[in-house]
């Protein structure tokens, strides 16, 4: 599989940034069973992976709100021609204090580039950037600002 052999071979490089809440997800649990395309990021092959604290990701629509500390991340690469596989931007939702960014409903966005560079964060650098994840994610305000990914790819 590209995705295992992506991963083997460090080319997930979202490293730089080994400060954010996203360092080490790939030793979290990965709810995708597969890399699915997402036409929402991207069009770029994308998992979720879920931190301890946001175990009750497994739970899907069931999930409730999350506690603060919750990390979701969601890897992202393309498939070029000829087999060519770029590496994506690591997308994050971070669930921080109750009435931190009820707009958000608390939920932090950063956005990673592969190298590490930070293309943004809510409430941080290039907070404007990001303005839309929060107006997309808020669709899906009854499940936390959720939408997990389509039932075939649940694990
Ligand atoms: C146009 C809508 C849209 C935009 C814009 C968007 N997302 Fe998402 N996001 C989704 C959908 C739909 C899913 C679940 C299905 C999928 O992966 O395509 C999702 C899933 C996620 C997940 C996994 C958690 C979950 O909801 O199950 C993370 C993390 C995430 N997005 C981060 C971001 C970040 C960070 C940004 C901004 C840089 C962003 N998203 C922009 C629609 C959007």
């Amino acid at each position: 599989m590209v995705y295992e052999c992506l991963l083997s071979q460090g080319q997930m490089n979202y490293a730089a940034d080994s400060e954010s809440a996203g360092a080490g997800y790939a030793s979290w649990t990965n709810y995708s069973s597969t890399p699915y395309t997402s036409m929402t990021h991207g069009q770029r092959y994308v998992n979720n992976y879920a931190n301890d604290i946001a175990s009750a990701y497994a739970r899907y629509e069931d999930a409730g709100v999350l506690p603060e500390g919750s990390v979701v991340a969601k890897d992202s690469f393309l498939m070029g021609e000829n087999k060519s596989v770029t590496v994506g931007p690591l997308f994050l939702m971070e669930k921080m204090a109750e009435g931190w960014n009820p707009a958000s409903g608390d939920w932090k966005y950063t956005m990673i580039m592969n190298g590490g560079n930070i293309f943004g964060v809510t409430n941080g650098k290039n907070s404007d950037g990001m303005q839309f994840c929060i107006d997309c994610h808020v669709v899906a305000e009854q499940n936390d600002h959720l939408f997990f990914m389509p039932d075939e790819y649940r694990n």
